[in-house]
């Protein structure tokens, strides 16, 4: 089963009366059990956690490597400011994906900057709620994509030894 962590910023804590002009009516909490539905349909493990602290979703991402298989991330203001959560997600071997409720790049000059960007997958932004969903089924591709890399056999310690003492003796 594919495990995606989502990661909601600053201020998304607020989504439905927020500038709803921009960010639309549905609260986090909506969105939340949206992805919760999603997650039961697709057979996929989610786990979500909303954060206004920098240093807090920092952990988190830190915490995510080998727990989970991608990370869906909306940084909200980090995005544009935040060396801090670039540097998590690309200490970590889980990849990301960004998203967006809105579309940054058609908005003030200060949000076309992503410093996520360069370390996540790919990006979907600027379709509301759904931005969240696509992000979902790009995370289950990259999952998918992700386990079904061929994976070099497991050798056993007992192996490895074995062939290191062959290798001695060879020399002797
Ligand atoms: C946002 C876009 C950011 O520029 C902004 O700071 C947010 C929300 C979005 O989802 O559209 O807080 O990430």
């Amino acid at each position: 089963m594919i495990r995606v962590l989502v990661l909601h910023g600053p201020n998304l804590n607020l989504l439905g009366s927020r500038e709803p002009e921009i960010y639309g009516r549905t609260s986090l909490t909506a969105i939340d059990r949206l992805i919760r539905e999603w997650a039961r349909r697709t057979g996929t493990a989610v786990t979500i956690r909303q954060s206004n602290s920098e240093g807090e979703l920092v952990d988190w991402i830190q915490h995510a490597a080998s727990r989970y298989d991608v990370l869906v991330i909306n940084p909200a203001a980090y995005t544009h400011t935040s060396v801090a959560l670039r540097d998590a997600i690309a200490a970590v071997a889980v990849p990301a994906i960004e998203v967006h409720l809105s579309n940054p790049a058609a908005r003030e000059p200060f949000r076309r900057q992503s410093y996520i960007a360069e370390v996540a997958v790919g990006q979907i932004s600027g379709f509301g709620i759904d931005s969240y969903l696509l992000g979902l089924a790009a995370a289950r591709t990259v999952g998918q994509r992700q386990s079904d890399r061929p994976r070099r056999p497991m050798q056993s310690g007992r192996s490895v030894m074995a062939r290191r003492r062959r290798r001695s003796i060879a020399k002797t």
